[in-house]
């Protein structure tokens, strides 16, 4: 019998595993693009297995920028929009090409899709996103906001808690917001959740020591 240690499953096992997840995707996404009609929806795949293995840590991060890492969540919830047949979502940025933020891409990449796909899911019709970052002193300010329906009232204090939904549609829900603001906390910043006034869509504030 082996070792107790040697039987123990580890990090690297779970990579193992879902890298098979990866590769009958990536074979599948393969022979889709055989076809001109899938084409696109074979990039769509494509790109997913790729953000999987960037979260699993599998391929190399890159350097957070903030406008690179927005174009990156912009593409994933566009390729989401797409495949779930939601109504499209235009991005309007406004932020400096060197605004860099701390730690790690793939973390912040999780932030701001999480936001974004938020917004993706509670819109009904094709809607508008706008992502500004401004330096003030030693603090960066960003703010993600869209014109949807707006937050409930009664769900705003404690919404970033895990398990507060209004989804009904599957059973483990309410964990983005979560994930949002532990990365923040991770980086020591805050976040917040509001509504615009005259109820006029959700607004989310990052405050962040400013990375320098
Ligand atoms: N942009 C937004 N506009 C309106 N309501 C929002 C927005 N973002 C979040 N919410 C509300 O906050 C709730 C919690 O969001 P959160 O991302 O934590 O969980 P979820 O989206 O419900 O589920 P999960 O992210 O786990 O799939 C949502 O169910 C929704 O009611
Ligand atoms: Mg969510």
């Amino acid at each position: 019998m082996d070792d107790a240690a040697e039987s123990e499953l580890t990090r690297e096992d779970l990579i193992h595993d879902l890298n098979n997840v990866f590769e009958t995707i990536t074979e599948a996404a393969d022979l889709l693009s055989t076809d001109r009609r899938w084409k696109t929806l074979a990039a769509t795949l494509g790109r997913s297995v790729t953000r999987g293995k960037r979260l699993l840590g599998a391929i190399p991060d890159s350097t957070p920028y903030l406008a690179g890492i927005v174009e990156d969540a912009i593409q994933s919830v566009t390729d989401y929009c797409i495949a779930a047949r939601k109504p499209r979502l235009r991005f309007v940025r406004e932020i400096s090409t060197d605004t860099r933020l701390p730690g790690s891409a793939k973390d912040w990449e999780r932030v701001f899709l999480n936001l974004f796909l938020n917004a993706a899911q509670i819109m009904q019709k094709p809607g508008r996103i706008d992502i500004e970052a401004q330096q003030f002193e030693n603090t960066l300010w960003i703010t993600v906001s869209d014109n949807g329906p707006g937050i409930p009232v009664d769900l705003l204090p404690r919404i970033f808690r895990t398990n507060v939904s209004t989804k009904t549609s599957r059973s483990r829900s309410g964990r983005g917001l979560h994930i949002v603001a532990a990365i923040v906390k991770q980086y020591a910043g805050r976040v917040t959740a509001a509504n615009r006034e005259r109820g006029n869509g959700a607004v989310f504030t990052i405050s962040l020591p400013s990375a320098g």
